[in-house]
C-alpha cells in the first residue's frame, strides 16, 4: 500500500500554515507563544483533512499537552488511516530570537508503521550510505570516521561532521577533533543537522550525538526517502521514563534501532521554513501574499525536494 500522492499538497498546506503562524512571533522571545500559534494552527488544518489520523510522536501526553498530544485524533476521520508525527516548532529558540533555522515539520506514515516514541534523548548517527556496517552506534568514533572515510573515499581531514553544541557530547568532539575532522557545531536544531547529510551540497558527512526522540523518528522519516542510514537508540533516564515506555511497548530499553524499525512502508515528510536555514528559506510576506518553502519528501513516488509556495494570507 502507498500513501496516495494527493496528500502531498494537502501536508505542504499544513505546514506552511504553522510556519506562517509562527512567523508572526518570530523574535519576540515568546518561545512558548511561537510553539502555540504553530501548534494551534497545525491542529486546525489537520482536521479539514479526510484522513483517520493519530498523533504518534507530538507535543507530549494528554495530561501535560492540551493538544497535539500522543494519542490525539486528527482529521475529518473519513479517509485512510495514518500515524502522524509533528514538531508544529521545531527550534524554538531560533524562533523566539529570530535566528536561522526553525521549522515546522510533519511526517506521516500508514496506520501502524511509525515508532510511537516517548518524549526522552535519543542517541543518533546517521550518513549518506545505504550499506549496512559503516557507520553503527556501538562502534566507537574513529572506527565510524574510519569506516566513512574509506567508504567516502575522503580522508578524515576532509570530513564533516555536524553534532549539537552541548557539554554532553565533549567526548565526541574531542575525538573529532583528535581525527582532524571538520565540525559543524549547531545550538539547536537536529532534525536539520540529521538531514544535512542526505545532499552533498550541505557539506556534511555525519550527523551523531544525543538529541531529542521524537525529532530523530521524523529525521528517520525523511532520510528514508533519501536512502541515507540512521540509527537511533532512546535514552531513559528516570523512572517515570522507564515506566511510560514499557507502557508505550518498549521491553528493551536499549535497544538500537535502524532506519526501517522506526518507520516502514509509505511515507510524507514535510519541513517548512519559519526562519532562513541550512534547508529552506523562511516565511516572507509581501502584501495579502505569504512565500514559503518547504523540504518534501513522499517515499514510494521518490519525491523529494524543496517545494517554494505563494498563498493568499
Ligand atoms: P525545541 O524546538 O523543542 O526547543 O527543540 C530544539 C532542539 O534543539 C532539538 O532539535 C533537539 O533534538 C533538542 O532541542 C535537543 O535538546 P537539548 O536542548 O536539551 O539538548
Amino acid at each position: 500500500m502507498t500513501i496516495d500522492t494527493k496528500f502531498i499538497d494537502q501536508f505542504i498546506n499544513v505546514t506552511s500554515k504553522a510556519a506562517l503562524a509562527s512567523s508572526y512571533l518570530v523574535g519576540k522571545k515568546d518561545k512558548i507563544a511561537a510553539d502555540k500559534a504553530a501548534v494551534d494552527s497545525m491542529r486546525s488544518e489537520l482536521n479539514k483533512i479526510n484522513i483517520q489520523g493519530e498523533i504518534v510522536i507530538g507535543e507530549g501526553e494528554l495530561d501535560e499537552a492540551p493538544m497535539l498530544y500522543i494519542g490525539e485524533k486528527l482529521g475529518t476521520n473519513n479517509g485512510p488511516e495514518f500515524d502522524i508525527a509533528v514538531d508544529p516548532l521545531e527550534g524554538t529558540n531560533f524562533a523566539a530570537n529570530n535566528l536561522p533555522g526553525a521549522l515546522s515539520v510533519i511526517a506521516i506514515s500508514e496506520k501502524n508503521n511509525l515508532f510511537k516514541a516517548p518524549e526522552t534523548y535519543m542517541e543518533k548517527i546517521s550518513a549518506r550510505v545505504s550499506e549496512k556496517n559503516v557507520i553503527d552506534l556501538d562502534f566507537t568514533v574513529k572506527q565510524n570516521i574510519y569506516n566513512l572515510s574509506d567508504y567516502l573515499n575522503k580522508s578524515p581531514e576532509n570530513l564533516t561532521a555536524c553534532i549539537l553544541d552541548r557539554p554532553r557530547h565533549k567526548e565526541i568532539i574531542d575525538e573529532l577533533n583528535k581525527l582532524k575532522v571538520n565540525l559543524k557545531l549547531i545550538t539547536d536544531g537536529d532534525v536539520s543537522g540529521a538531514l544535512l547529510v542526505t545532499e552533498e551540497k550541505y557539506n556534511v558527512d555525519i550527523f551523531l550525538g544525543t538529541g531529542g526522540g521524537p525529532e530523530g523518528v521524523l529525521a528517520a522519516a525523511a532520510l528514508d526517502a533519501f536512502n541515507c542510514n540512521f540509527q537511533g537508540r532512546f535514552l531513559f533516564k528516570t523512572e517515570k521514563d522507564k515506566a511510560r515506555a514499557k507502557k508505550m511497548g518498549i521491553n528493551d530499553l536499549r535497544k538500537k534501532y535502524e532506519l526501517n524499525e522506526i518507520v516502514t512502508g509509505d511515507s510524507i515528510f514535510c519541513a517548512t521554513g519559519i526562519t532562513s536555514g541550512d534547508l529552506v528559506a523562511g516565511i516572507e510576506i509581501q502584501g495579502n501574499d505569504f512565500f514559503s518553502e518547504t523540504l518534501v519528501t513522499h517515499k514510494s513516488s521518490g519525491l523529494k525536494k524543496v517545494i517554494k509556495l505563494k498563498q493568499n494570507l
